[in-house]
Protein backbone atom coordinates (compact mmCIF):
# COMPACT_ATOMS: atom_id res chain seq x y z
CA UNK A 1 0.00 0.00 0.00
CA UNK A 2 1.20 3.57 -0.83
CA UNK A 3 2.17 6.15 2.10
CA UNK A 4 -0.86 7.99 3.98
CA UNK A 5 -0.22 11.14 2.17
CA UNK A 6 -1.54 9.79 -1.43
CA UNK A 7 -4.11 11.22 -3.20
CA UNK A 8 -7.32 9.30 -3.66
CA UNK A 9 -9.06 8.33 -6.02
CA UNK A 10 -6.65 6.10 -7.68
CA UNK A 11 -7.18 6.71 -11.68
CA UNK A 12 -7.49 3.28 -13.34
CA UNK A 13 -8.34 3.60 -16.99
CA UNK A 14 -8.13 2.26 -21.01
CA UNK A 15 -8.46 3.36 -23.88
CA UNK A 16 -9.65 0.60 -26.31
CA UNK A 17 -7.79 2.40 -29.42
CA UNK A 18 -8.71 0.91 -32.53
CA UNK A 19 -10.45 -2.15 -31.31
CA UNK A 20 -14.03 -3.50 -30.64
CA UNK A 21 -17.54 -3.46 -32.40
CA UNK A 22 -20.59 -1.57 -31.08
CA UNK A 23 -21.40 -5.13 -30.33
CA UNK A 24 -18.31 -5.56 -28.63
CA UNK A 25 -18.28 -2.63 -26.64
CA UNK A 26 -21.44 -3.09 -25.38
CA UNK A 27 -21.18 -6.82 -24.08
CA UNK A 28 -17.57 -5.49 -21.94
CA UNK A 29 -19.10 -2.34 -20.40
CA UNK A 30 -22.78 -4.51 -19.51
CA UNK A 31 -19.91 -7.35 -18.02
CA UNK A 32 -18.02 -4.23 -16.32
CA UNK A 33 -21.76 -2.76 -15.33
CA UNK A 34 -22.49 -6.28 -13.17
CA UNK A 35 -19.35 -6.09 -10.95
CA UNK A 36 -18.85 -3.82 -8.00
CA UNK A 37 -16.25 -1.97 -8.48
CA UNK A 38 -14.19 -1.57 -5.52
CA UNK A 39 -13.93 2.00 -3.66
CA UNK A 40 -11.37 4.60 -3.63
CA UNK A 41 -10.50 3.74 -7.05
CA UNK A 42 -11.62 6.40 -10.28
CA UNK A 43 -12.18 4.06 -13.29
CA UNK A 44 -12.60 5.02 -16.66
CA UNK A 45 -13.10 3.49 -20.28
CA UNK A 46 -12.12 5.32 -24.01
CA UNK A 47 -13.79 3.42 -27.01
CA UNK A 48 -13.36 4.22 -30.37
CA UNK A 49 -15.76 7.14 -31.89
CA UNK A 50 -17.84 4.66 -33.10
CA UNK A 51 -18.95 2.66 -29.74
CA UNK A 52 -18.62 5.36 -27.25
CA UNK A 53 -22.50 6.14 -27.89
CA UNK A 54 -23.28 2.49 -27.45
CA UNK A 55 -21.30 2.38 -24.31
CA UNK A 56 -23.21 5.25 -22.64
CA UNK A 57 -26.16 3.51 -23.11
CA UNK A 58 -25.02 0.31 -21.47
CA UNK A 59 -23.36 1.84 -18.65
CA UNK A 60 -26.01 2.36 -15.91
CA UNK A 61 -26.53 5.79 -14.47
CA UNK A 62 -25.04 5.00 -11.06
CA UNK A 63 -22.09 3.52 -12.51
CA UNK A 64 -18.54 5.60 -11.28
CA UNK A 65 -17.20 4.87 -15.01
CA UNK A 66 -16.02 7.82 -16.99
CA UNK A 67 -15.98 7.63 -20.60
CA UNK A 68 -13.97 9.12 -22.40
CA UNK A 69 -13.03 9.94 -26.36
CA UNK A 70 -9.83 8.91 -27.26
CA UNK A 71 -9.52 12.13 -29.47
CA UNK A 72 -11.23 15.15 -30.73
CA UNK A 73 -11.42 18.59 -33.02
CA UNK A 74 -10.05 21.87 -31.38
CA UNK A 75 -12.80 23.56 -33.91
CA UNK A 76 -15.94 23.92 -33.08
CA UNK A 77 -17.80 22.69 -36.19
CA UNK A 78 -17.86 22.79 -39.90
CA UNK A 79 -15.37 21.68 -42.43
CA UNK A 80 -13.40 18.81 -40.84
CA UNK A 81 -13.41 15.72 -43.13
CA UNK A 82 -12.84 12.64 -40.81
CA UNK A 83 -12.91 14.57 -37.54
CA UNK A 84 -15.43 15.34 -34.69
CA UNK A 85 -15.93 18.35 -32.07
CA UNK A 86 -15.20 18.48 -28.45
CA UNK A 87 -19.10 19.48 -28.22
CA UNK A 88 -20.02 15.68 -30.34
CA UNK A 89 -18.08 13.75 -27.98
CA UNK A 90 -20.10 14.84 -24.84
CA UNK A 91 -22.83 14.60 -26.52
CA UNK A 92 -21.81 10.97 -27.16
CA UNK A 93 -20.90 10.28 -23.85
CA UNK A 94 -17.70 11.21 -23.20
CA UNK A 95 -16.48 12.93 -19.95
CA UNK A 96 -13.14 12.83 -20.80
CA UNK A 97 -11.03 13.21 -23.57
CA UNK A 98 -7.64 12.31 -24.53
CA UNK A 99 -5.22 14.54 -26.30
CA UNK A 100 -1.60 13.57 -28.01
CA UNK A 101 -1.20 10.20 -27.41
CA UNK A 102 2.05 9.30 -29.07
CA UNK A 103 0.34 7.31 -32.15
CA UNK A 104 -1.63 10.54 -32.74
CA UNK A 105 1.37 12.59 -32.62
CA UNK A 106 3.57 9.91 -34.68
CA UNK A 107 0.79 9.41 -36.93
CA UNK A 108 -1.51 11.66 -37.37
CA UNK A 109 0.41 15.05 -37.10
CA UNK A 110 -0.42 15.82 -33.66
CA UNK A 111 1.75 18.67 -32.16
CA UNK A 112 2.31 20.60 -28.90
CA UNK A 113 0.26 23.43 -30.41
CA UNK A 114 -2.67 21.29 -31.84
CA UNK A 115 -2.70 19.53 -28.18
CA UNK A 116 -2.41 23.05 -26.70
CA UNK A 117 -5.74 24.06 -28.64
CA UNK A 118 -7.62 20.66 -27.82
CA UNK A 119 -6.73 21.04 -24.59
CA UNK A 120 -8.67 24.45 -24.56
CA UNK A 121 -11.52 23.36 -26.82
CA UNK A 122 -12.15 20.65 -24.29
CA UNK A 123 -12.20 22.81 -21.25
CA UNK A 124 -14.57 24.90 -23.07
CA UNK A 125 -16.69 21.86 -23.78
CA UNK A 126 -16.79 21.10 -20.32
CA UNK A 127 -14.81 17.79 -20.68
CA UNK A 128 -11.95 16.98 -18.61
CA UNK A 129 -8.24 16.72 -20.76
CA UNK A 130 -6.28 13.83 -20.70
CA UNK A 131 -3.27 14.76 -21.83
CA UNK A 132 -0.57 12.14 -22.87
CA UNK A 133 3.20 13.06 -23.24
CA UNK A 134 6.33 10.76 -23.18
CA UNK A 135 9.60 10.49 -25.13
CA UNK A 136 10.89 8.66 -27.84
CA UNK A 137 14.09 5.87 -27.20
CA UNK A 138 16.46 8.05 -27.87
CA UNK A 139 15.66 11.14 -25.62
CA UNK A 140 14.82 7.80 -22.72
CA UNK A 141 18.90 7.10 -23.51
CA UNK A 142 20.34 10.21 -23.45
CA UNK A 143 18.94 10.99 -20.03
CA UNK A 144 16.86 13.92 -20.89
CA UNK A 145 13.08 12.41 -20.56
CA UNK A 146 12.67 15.05 -17.57
CA UNK A 147 13.42 17.94 -20.15
CA UNK A 148 11.25 16.42 -22.76
CA UNK A 149 8.06 15.88 -21.22
CA UNK A 150 8.09 19.22 -18.76
CA UNK A 151 8.79 20.83 -22.44
CA UNK A 152 5.21 18.97 -23.67
CA UNK A 153 2.99 19.71 -20.38
CA UNK A 154 4.03 23.05 -20.38
CA UNK A 155 2.98 23.43 -24.24
CA UNK A 156 0.00 21.64 -23.57
CA UNK A 157 -1.18 23.73 -20.73
CA UNK A 158 -0.03 26.61 -22.55
CA UNK A 159 -3.76 27.95 -23.25
CA UNK A 160 -5.42 27.24 -19.80
CA UNK A 161 -5.70 29.60 -16.81
CA UNK A 162 -4.04 28.36 -13.87
CA UNK A 163 -7.56 27.33 -12.25
CA UNK A 164 -8.25 25.24 -15.53
CA UNK A 165 -5.17 23.47 -14.59
CA UNK A 166 -6.19 21.53 -11.71
CA UNK A 167 -8.91 19.76 -13.28
CA UNK A 168 -6.48 18.18 -16.20
CA UNK A 169 -5.27 14.51 -16.37
CA UNK A 170 -1.62 14.34 -17.30
CA UNK A 171 -0.32 10.55 -18.58
CA UNK A 172 3.49 10.54 -18.90
CA UNK A 173 3.52 7.25 -21.30
CA UNK A 174 7.33 6.78 -22.85
CA UNK A 175 6.90 5.66 -26.24
CA UNK A 176 9.31 3.25 -25.56
CA UNK A 177 7.41 1.37 -23.42
CA UNK A 178 3.86 1.39 -25.17
CA UNK A 179 2.33 -1.67 -27.08
CA UNK A 180 3.79 -5.14 -27.70
CA UNK A 181 7.35 -3.87 -28.72
CA UNK A 182 7.10 -1.77 -25.96
CA UNK A 183 9.03 -2.38 -22.37
CA UNK A 184 7.45 -1.64 -19.36
CA UNK A 185 8.98 1.33 -17.84
CA UNK A 186 10.13 0.55 -14.13
CA UNK A 187 8.83 2.55 -10.63
CA UNK A 188 13.02 4.02 -10.43
CA UNK A 189 12.43 5.28 -14.02
CA UNK A 190 8.67 6.18 -13.89
CA UNK A 191 9.55 8.18 -10.41
CA UNK A 192 11.83 10.99 -11.19
CA UNK A 193 9.68 11.98 -14.24
CA UNK A 194 6.28 12.27 -12.58
CA UNK A 195 7.93 13.66 -9.77
CA UNK A 196 8.55 16.78 -11.98
CA UNK A 197 5.66 16.81 -13.97
CA UNK A 198 4.09 17.23 -10.41
CA UNK A 199 5.83 19.86 -9.55
CA UNK A 200 5.44 21.96 -13.21
CA UNK A 201 1.81 21.30 -13.19
CA UNK A 202 2.23 22.60 -9.28
CA UNK A 203 4.00 25.60 -10.52
CA UNK A 204 1.48 26.50 -13.62
CA UNK A 205 -1.72 26.15 -11.63
CA UNK A 206 -1.17 28.04 -8.48
CA UNK A 207 0.69 25.58 -6.15
CA UNK A 208 -2.86 22.71 -6.93
CA UNK A 209 -1.48 20.45 -9.14
CA UNK A 210 -3.40 19.17 -11.77
CA UNK A 211 -6.42 16.72 -11.24
CA UNK A 212 -4.39 13.30 -11.34
CA UNK A 213 -0.86 12.04 -12.76
CA UNK A 214 -1.10 8.79 -14.72
CA UNK A 215 1.61 5.98 -15.66
CA UNK A 216 0.82 4.27 -19.23
CA UNK A 217 2.77 1.89 -21.36
CA UNK A 218 2.55 -1.30 -20.85
CA UNK A 219 0.82 -2.06 -17.72
CA UNK A 220 -0.53 -5.40 -16.64
CA UNK A 221 -1.32 -6.93 -13.27
CA UNK A 222 2.44 -7.84 -12.90
CA UNK A 223 3.80 -4.57 -12.52
CA UNK A 224 0.48 -2.41 -11.66
CA UNK A 225 0.97 -2.72 -8.15
CA UNK A 226 4.23 -1.46 -7.72
CA UNK A 227 3.66 1.44 -10.50
CA UNK A 228 1.38 2.44 -7.69
CA UNK A 229 3.89 2.48 -4.77
CA UNK A 230 4.67 5.94 -5.99
CA UNK A 231 3.13 8.92 -4.48
CA UNK A 232 3.25 10.88 -7.29
CA UNK A 233 1.55 8.18 -9.39
CA UNK A 234 -2.05 9.47 -9.14
CA UNK A 235 -3.23 5.85 -11.22
CA UNK A 236 -2.72 4.35 -14.45
CA UNK A 237 -3.48 4.40 -17.92
CA UNK A 238 -3.94 0.62 -19.72
CA UNK A 239 -4.13 -0.21 -22.61
CA UNK A 240 -3.86 -4.05 -23.98
CA UNK A 241 -3.88 -5.59 -20.34
CA UNK A 242 -7.48 -4.14 -19.95
CA UNK A 243 -8.85 -4.83 -23.49
CA UNK A 244 -11.09 -7.35 -21.64
CA UNK A 245 -13.66 -6.65 -18.74
CA UNK A 246 -11.73 -9.44 -16.83
CA UNK A 247 -8.24 -7.76 -17.47
CA UNK A 248 -10.16 -4.20 -16.48
CA UNK A 249 -11.50 -5.54 -13.22
CA UNK A 250 -8.61 -7.48 -11.71
CA UNK A 251 -6.48 -3.88 -12.56
CA UNK A 252 -9.20 -2.38 -11.11
CA UNK A 253 -8.51 -4.21 -7.87
CA UNK A 254 -5.06 -4.04 -7.47
CA UNK A 255 -5.77 0.11 -7.94
CA UNK A 256 -8.27 -0.14 -4.95
CA UNK A 257 -5.46 -1.99 -3.00
CA UNK A 258 -3.12 0.69 -4.00
CA UNK A 259 -5.54 3.35 -2.56
CA UNK A 260 -6.18 1.21 0.36
CA UNK A 261 -9.71 2.31 1.09
CA UNK A 262 -11.18 -0.77 3.14
P1 LIG B 1 -0.34 -0.55 -23.72
O1 LIG B 1 -0.86 0.88 -24.22
O2 LIG B 1 -0.79 -0.71 -22.28
O3 LIG B 1 -0.99 -1.54 -24.63
O4 LIG B 1 1.16 -0.54 -23.82
C1 LIG B 1 -0.73 1.96 -23.37
C2 LIG B 1 -1.16 3.24 -24.01
O5 LIG B 1 -0.92 3.46 -25.20
O6 LIG B 1 -1.77 4.06 -23.32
Amino acid sequence: MRGTDVKLPVWIGTSWKMTKTIAEARAYIEHIATAELPAGIQPFVIPAHTSLAAARDALPAESPVLLGAQNAHWGPEGAGTGEVSMRMVGDAGARLVEIGHSERRQHHAETDETVALKARAAVDAGLMPLICVGEPVDVHEAGEAIEFVSSQVRAALGRLSSTEVSGVLIAYEPIWAIGEHGRPATPTEVAPVVSELARVAREVSGGVGCRALLYGGSVDEANAADLLLDANTDGLFVGRAAWTPEGFLRLAAIAAEAAGVP
